[in-house]
């Protein structure tokens, strides 16, 4: 299997240029239904179009801001447990985005051919939302974990990530109130939010194999039983020893986010996404459960409640 080596991102030009557009703190545009970052749209039509998943590739999908961070830091490091020691880890001078790939923004840059370079079993990332992945990758057998969080937490931490990313260009950040409105009626990045988590719970039942589905909330609550969910949805449990032994936890403290937070690498280092540089550090904000409290009104949460439980009523999911 080739990927090319520079997808033409610049073919979609045209085509993107010629969708509906909103504004958002970026620009949006309205592609198959959904709402995209204009700046996201070449990476993901590109995927569409020539991306070559491996069977044994994981891949690690979110809703933006809902934990992505963590997720990959969790899933690489149980994978990788029996290849470095803790004191020397990977995660202790690289950022998990720098070990887990955006295959979108690789894409994006006209950088697909690194992927061809990782060794498999590949752990690869992505925001896009499940009806809009190949079925090169849907029907490859691929592993697919999700993360989910309250949408009102994620809305919050987009909207400081996005103020943060683009300071440089904007001088005045973008309205809160017109920000979490915008979500509210699904004209919002990766949205409507509600029907980016419905789509991979449907998945995560009908194929519970392949699709794990995990909350940000219940992972905070309780790390070891859903970090253990996950090397057993990886088909490589914690064994007796491992766990007499402490790995869980050694795992659980070298991914929080009190630790990352202060590393060096996360405190000055920088990312590429999409068209905007990034600092690592805007990655770690708060961690906390609830945050929206601190800018939401009660009105407006349970505005944005009422939709998310009228959206998933009767699919069984919660958020
Ligand atoms: P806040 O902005 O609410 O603090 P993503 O990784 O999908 O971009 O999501 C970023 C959110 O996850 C941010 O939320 C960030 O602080 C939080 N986060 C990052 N690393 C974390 C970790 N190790 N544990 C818990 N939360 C983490």
């Amino acid at each position: 299997s080739t990927t090319p080596a520079a997808a033409p991102v610049q073919d979609y030009d045209e085509l993107i240029s010629s969708l509906p557009v909103e504004q958002t703190s970026i620009p949006i545009r309205k592609y198959q239904n959904f709402w995209f970052p204009e700046g996201h749209l070449p990476g993901i039509m590109a995927i569409r179009q020539h991306f070559k998943p491996r069977p044994d590739d994981l891949f690690l999908i979110s809703f933006p801001k809902s934990g992505t961070t963590w997720l990959k830091a969790l899933a690489f490091t149980t994978m990788t447990r029996t290849h470095y020691p803790l004191d020397r880890h990977p995660l202790l001078s690289l950022n998990p985005h720098d070990v887990v790939p955006f295959i979108d923004d690789l894409f994006a840059a006209g950088q697909a051919s690194k992927l061809e370079a990782l060794p498999s079993p590949r752990i690869l990332a992505t925001h896009m939302l499940y009806s809009l992945l190949p079925d090169s990758i849907t029907s490859s057998g691929c592993r697919i974990i999700y993360i989910c969080r309250d949408p009102k937490d994620a809305v919050v931490s987009l909207w400081h990530f996005s103020a943060k990313a683009t300071a440089a260009k904007r001088k005045e950040c973008f309205p809160f109130d017109k920000f979490f409105e915008m979500a509210c009626e699904g004209n919002f990045s990766y949205s409507p939010i509600w029907d980016h988590s419905l789509e991979y719970w449907k998945e995560s039942l009908r194929r519970p194999e392949k699709v794990l589905f995990l909350k940000y909330e219940e992972m905070l609550e309780e790390p070891k039983a859903n970090v253990k969910r996950l090397a057993e949805f990886l088909g490589w449990p914690f064994s007796e020893e491992e766990e007499k032994g402490g790995v869980v936890e050694e795992i659980i403290t070298l991914c929080s986010f009190e630790k990352l937070k202060c590393l060096d690498v996360n405190k000055k280092g920088c990312q590429e996404v999409a068209v905007f540089q990034v600092a690592n550090d805007s990655f770690f904000r708060k961690g906390e459960v609830g945050d929206w409290r601190n800018h939401a009104s009660p009105e407006m949460a349970q505005k944005l409640d009422g939709i998310v439980r009228e959206k998933l009523e009767g699919s069984g999911l919660t958020i």
